[in-house]
C-alpha cells in the first residue's frame, strides 16, 4: 500500500507541516521505498555574520538580485568587453551529480570547474570520459573525511590564484547497510564527519574568498536532501532524520565514550547520512541568517529528485541496487537521470532567476524549479544555531 501511495508521489512531493503522513514503512531505506516493500511488491504483483570570519575585503555590496552576466574584467580594443569566465569548486565530482553538474557548467563554455576530488586519477577518467574539454576544468585533491586535508584543499586552492564564485558542496557518503560506524581522520563517524563537517569546515574557510568574488552572483550551494525532510512521503521512511538535542554532536560523535550519532541513539548507518542531510539543510539557512546581508552571497541548497543510478547506493545490497532504477523509473515515477539532476544543480549555480537566498530548491515534474518547504526540524532556528555552534568546536573554529 504504502507503495502504491509512493507510486501517486512527484518526485518532489511534500507533506504540509501539520500534515500526518500514512507511511508505515520500515528498514533502513531511501526516497520512500525498504527493500522488503521492494520485495514484497515485486513478488506480488507486476512491478523518490557571526563576524568572526576575516571578512578581510571589507562589508560587501548587498546583492539579493544579482545576474549572472559574467564580470567585465577589462575593454576589448574595439570598445567591446571582455568577460571572464565563473570560477567553481565542485566537492564530489568524480561521479553521479557533481560530474554531470561539472559537465553542464563546463559545456556552457562560461564555467572553470574546480572539481575537489579525494581520487585524483579516477576524477581524470571522469572528467575524461564525460567529455569535459580541458580548458574549462582542475582537478584538486580534497578529503572530506579528513580536516586536515580541509585546510590543505583551500591553501592550494588560494595558491591557485583563482577567484571563487561558487561553492558546491556535493559529496557524499551513504552507509545504509554498515553493522558498525566507521569514522574520519580526526574521529567523527563518517557520515555526519564528511557530509556535514568536512563540508562546515571547507565552506566556512572560504567564505572570505567567496566575499571577494568580483563575480555579479556569488553563490554557496549545499546539496541536500528528501529523505532528511520529515514533511515528505520519503523522509517518513524509517530510521527517519532525527538530531533529538543534539548530544552525539556535542560529545564529539567518537563512538567511544560518546555515542556516534547525533542524537545519541545507537549506529544507524541511513539514519546518519539522513542526520547529516539535515545539518547541511540547517548550515544553508544558518549562513544565510549570518552572512547574506553583510555579504550578498546567495546561500541556497536543493533536492535534486532521485538519482537511483549514482554510486551513492554502492554500500546497498545488490538486489536493491538492481531494483530501485526500474523501482524508481516506473512506479514512483520520482527518477531523475544523472544528465537532468546535472543541468538542475548548474542551474542553481548559474541562473539568473535562482539568486535568491536562504531557498531549498525542487523541481516539479515538468522540471520547473520551485521553493520548497522544509520539515520542521529541518528549519528550527534554534537548532541550526546550536548546531553551528557545536560544529565551529569540533572542526577547531572556536
Ligand atoms: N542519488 C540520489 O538520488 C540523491 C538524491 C538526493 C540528494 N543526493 C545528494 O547528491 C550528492 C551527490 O551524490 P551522488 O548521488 O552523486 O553520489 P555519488 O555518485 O556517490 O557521488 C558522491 C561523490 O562524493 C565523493 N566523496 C565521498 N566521500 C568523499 C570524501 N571523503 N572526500 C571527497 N569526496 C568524497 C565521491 O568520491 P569518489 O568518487 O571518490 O567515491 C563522489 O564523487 C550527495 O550530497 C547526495 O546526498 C543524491
Amino acid at each position: 500500500m504504502a507503495l502504491q501511495a509512493a507510486a501517486l508521489v512527484p518526485s518532489a512531493f511534500s507533506v504540509p507541516k501539520e500534515g500526518k503522513s500514512s507511511a508505515s514503512l520500515k528498514d533502513s531505506s531511501l526516497f520512500g521505498v525498504s527493500l522488503d516493500q521492494l520485495k514484497a511488491e515485486f513478488g506480488s504483483a507486476s512491478l523518490r555574520c557571526k563576524r568572526e570570519f576575516n571578512l578581510r575585503t571589507g562589508p560587501a555590496r548587498a546583492q539579493t538580485a544579482a545576474t549572472t552576466t559574467p564580470s567585465v574584467t577589462k575593454s576589448a580594443p574595439e570598445g567591446k568587453k571582455t568577460l571572464r569566465k565563473g570560477s567553481v569548486i565542485v566537492t564530489g565530482a568524480s561521479s553521479g551529480l557533481g560530474l554531470a553538474t561539472a559537465k553542464a557548467l563546463a559545456e556552457t563554455g562560461k564555467w572553470h570547474v574546480i572539481m575537489a576530488c579525494r581520487d585524483f586519477l579516477k576524477a581524470e577518467r571522469a572528467a575524461k570520459s564525460a567529455g569535459i574539454a580541458k580548458e574549462n576544468y582542475t582537478i584538486m585533491h580534497l578529503d572530506l573525511a579528513s580536516l586536515d586535508s580541509v585546510r590543505q584543499f583551500v591553501d592550494n586552492f588560494r595558491r591557485s590564484g583563482r577567484p571563487l564564485d561558487v561553492l558546491v558542496c556535493n559529496a557524499a557518503v551513504y552507509q545504509p547497510t554498515a553493522k558498525e560506524p566507521s569514522f574520519t581522520a580526526e574521529g567523527f563517524e563518517i557520515s555526519v564527519g564528511t557530509n556535514h563537517l568536512g563540508h562546515f569546515l571547507l565552506s566556512r574557510l572560504l567564505l572570505d574568498d567567496l566575499n571577494k568574488s568580483d563575480y555579479p552572483s556569488k553563490r554557496l550551494i549545499i546539496v541536500g536532501s528528501i529523505t532528511g525532510n520529515t514533511n515528505t512521503l520519503a523522509g517518513n521512511v524509517p530510521p527517519k532524520a532525527n538530531l533529538g538535542d543534539l548530544r552525539g554532536l556535542a560529545g564529539g560523535l567518537n563512538g567511544l565514550n560518546t555515542s556516534s550519532m547525533i542524537d545519541g541513539g545507537s549506529f544507524d548507518g541511513a539514519k546518519a547520512y539522513k542526520d547529516s542531510k539535515v545539518c547541511n539543510m540547517l548550515t544553508m539557512q544558518e549562513f544565510h541568517r549570518r552572512y547574506h546581508e553583510e555579504t550578498g552571497i546567495t546561500f541556497a541548497s536543493l533536492y535534486p529528485g532521485c538519482i537511483a543510478t549514482t554510486g551513492l547506493f554502492r554500500e546497498h545490497i545488490p538486489l536493491f541496487r538492481l531494483l530501485f532504477p526500474p523501482f524508481q523509473k516506473f512506479i514512483t515515477k520520482g527518477f531523475v537521470s544523472e544528465e537532468e539532476a546535472g543541468k538542475r544543480l548548474a542551474q542553481v549555480v548559474s541562473d539568473p532567476s535562482l539568486t535568491k537566498s536562504g531557498v531549498y530548491w525542487s523541481w516539479n515534474k515538468d522540471s520547473a524549479s520551485f521553493e520548497n518547504q522544509l520539515s520542521q526540524e529541518a528549519s528550527d532556528v534554534e537548532k541550526a544555531g546550536k548546531m553551528w555552534e557545536i560544529s565551529e568546536k569540533l572542526v577547531g573554529l572556536a
